[in-house]
This record gives C-alpha cells, sequence and structure tokens, in this order.
C-alpha cells in the first residue's frame, strides 16, 4: 500500500465514519489527523464523532492508526447559517450506533484551529506530499486558501467530496449538501489553484448505491472491521432494504488510492452563489471552448471491482476470520 501522508477534513456522518474505517484499514498511520467542521453536525458533534470513530477503530483495529491529531474547525460557513443533515445522519450524525464521547475529552476548539493546521501541513518554503481528503463543507479548506494565498500550490494533491456535474442534487434539485452548507468557500477553494484537485460529485456514486445485496455481503464478513461499518449503516438499514443509500464520502476515499475505479474528466468548475434556485450548485464548463480545468472530476465508476475493493478491505481488517464463502 503507498505510504503517504493523510489528512482528514470531515464532518461525520456516517459515511464520514464509513470512509475512516476504510483508510484505517488500508492507510493506517499515513493517516495523520482530522480536522472538523460544522456540516452534518454542529463542529463540537463532529469533532466528537471524530473521536468516537477512532475509538471504535482502535478497538476493531487495534494499533492500525497511529495517534492522529485533532484540530477543531469552522462552526458555521463563511457567510451563511449552518446547515445541518440530522435527518439522514440522525441527531448525532451516526445514527446513535456509538458511545457518547465524554464531553471532556474534546480538545479545546482554539489549541490549534483547523485552518492552521492545514496551513502547517505545508508552511512556507515546504510542501504537503500528501493527500488532504475533504469530506464535508469546504469552510477550514476555505480559510486555509484565504489565510495564505500560495498554501494550495503546496499541497500535492486535495479529494473533495462535493458537487454534483450532471446529477442534481441532494440538498437541493441543483446542489450537493457540501456545497450548498457552504458554497462561497467551496468556490473559493475550487478556484484557489491547487494543483491536483480530484473532485468525486454525486455522479461517482450513481452506479454505487449500498442495497441490500451489499448489505448481505456486508452480514457475511465476521472481521471486527466489517461489524463496525454494519454498525455504522445499520442506521439506513431500512433504506438500504426499500432504494439502496450512497456512502458518498466512503467513495470519496476509494478515488484517494484507487483512482482506476473511477471515469475521470477534467473539467473548469465554480460553484453559484447568487442565492437563487441554483445556490450551491457546481458548474462545469462544457461548452466548446472550456475554460482551462481547475480540476479532475470522477463522472462515473466501475460498480463491480469497486465493490470488489470494498470488501476485500473489511476482509482483511481484523483478522478475525470468515463467516462465509463470500469472505
Ligand atoms: C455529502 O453530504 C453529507 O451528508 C455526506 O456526509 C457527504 O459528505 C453527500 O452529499
Ligand atoms: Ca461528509
Amino acid at each position: 500500500m503507498p505510504e503517504e501522508r493523510i489528512w482528514f477534513d470531515t464532518d461525520p456522518g456516517i459515511d464520514d465514519a464509513v470512509a475512516l474505517v476504510l483508510a484505517a484499514s488500508e492507510a493506517g498511520p499515513a493517516v495523520e489527523g482530522f480536522s472538523s467542521v460544522a456540516g452534518n453536525v454542529g463542529e463540537a458533534q463532529a469533532a466528537a464523532n471524530v473521536l468516537r470513530v477512532t475509538r471504535a477503530i482502535e478497538e476493531a483495529l487495534p494499533g492500525a492508526l497511529g495517534s492522529p491529531r485533532l484540530a477543531r474547525g469552522a462552526d458555521r460557513p463563511l457567510l451563511r447559517p449552518a446547515r445541518h443533515a440530522t435527518h439522514v445522519h440522525g441527531e448525532d450524525g451516526l445514527g446513535g450506533r456509538l458511545p457518547p464521547l465524554p464531553v471532556d475529552l474534546l480538545p479545546k476548539r482554539d489549541v490549534l484551529p483547523a485552518y492552521r493546521a492545514l496551513v502547517e501541513l505545508a508552511p512556507p518554503g515546504e510542501r504537503f506530499e500528501g493527500t488532504l481528503v475533504a469530506l464535508g463543507p469546504l469552510t477550514n479548506v476555505a480559510l486555509a486558501c484565504l489565510c495564505d494565498r500560495d498554501w494550495p500550490r503546496r499541497v500535492r494533491r486535495l479529494v473533495v467530496m462535493g458537487g454534483s456535474i450532471e446529477a442534481g442534487g441532494n440538498a437541493t434539485a441543483a446542489a450537493e449538501f457540501n456545497f450548498f452548507a457552504d458554497p462561497e468557500a467551496a468556490r473559493i477553494v475550487l478556484e484557489a489553484g491547487f494543483p491536483q484537485l480530484d473532485l468525486v460529485p454525486i455522479d461517482a456514486g450513481r452506479r454505487l448505491a449500498f442495497t441490500r445485496s451489499q448489505w448481505s455481503r456486508l452480514e457475511g464478513i465476521a472481521t471486527p472491521v466489517a461489524r463496525l461499518v454494519r454498525e455504522l449503516t445499520g442506521f439506513w438499514r431500512d433504506r438500504v432494504e426499500a432504494a439502496g443509500m450512497v456512502v458518498y464520502d466512503a467513495i470519496a476515499w476509494m478515488a484517494v488510492h484507487h483512482a482506476d475505479l473511477f471515469d475521470w474528466r477534467a473539467y473548469h468548475v465554480t460553484v453559484d452563489t447568487a442565492g437563487g434556485a441554483a445556490d450551491g450548485a457546481s458548474v462545469a464548463d462544457r461548452t466548446h471552448r472550456p475554460r482551462p480545468s481547475n480540476c479532475r472530476v470522477a463522472v462515473d465508476a466501475r460498480a463491480e471491482p469497486f465493490w470488489e475493493h470494498f470488501f476485500a478491505l473489511l476482509k482483511c481488517g481484523g483478522g478475525a476470520g470468515t463467516a462465509s464463502p463470500d469472505s
């Protein structure tokens, strides 16, 4: 497995949590830290959820993560009131599926603000030779861009879950949740000059719904890490049975090490911030004379190999054996 530094900016979120579990299983100690951001839930809950998930990972995969840091981030978008998605992820963001965290275990907000922690990954004169994976509204990342205009150019790779090119929105008819929650931040980040910005929008998940068939595959794997993913996604069980759910942030994680599972297209993408019906929508230039691209977009994915990789990660994690021929 490639040894590279990984930092997550995240708002857990059930699919964020699944992404962190897969990352621990695959990249382990390379995951050097997390920053929390208001999104699916408020920032304090998001920070607590990072620790709830990392504790659960430590139980399922002892020693898999090294000693990742947690930097607390923005508690509201740059210019807008906060919007949450507890109707999707439950009041606590994790469907009530993991034990709560004693409040005194949370680091104080001002010890190392997230935007500073991000800038310090690549301080002036140094490069971050790793991947920053952004799974929530882009407030912290935008603040880092504003704080040091040259910082984006020192970050080797940024992978963002957000936006929708052709698939329509999930927060509104036009906008995907992470971009809708902080459209100004998303726009700043897209236009900041990151040398490699990989955008994983809703489109990447259109063949990757987690359905009854994935659920029964998951039930057939007896490793502690598979049990943890079962626990986390259990809150969605009824919806999985009915129509399938897309685990967007886990898809974005898979794009980090398995870019070959996706079809990529280079586009210039920006974000509508005008406050109308398309507020927060991503706008990709698909004209005959497009503006120079500012990102590479995962427009589609190959479902079969995707699920093979996904379940392979859960099978080898934890070493507790298997329960069926599938595993
Ligand atoms: C994104 O919105 C959130 O609810 C998920 O965690 C994911 O990051 C999908 O639109
Ligand atoms: Ca998220």
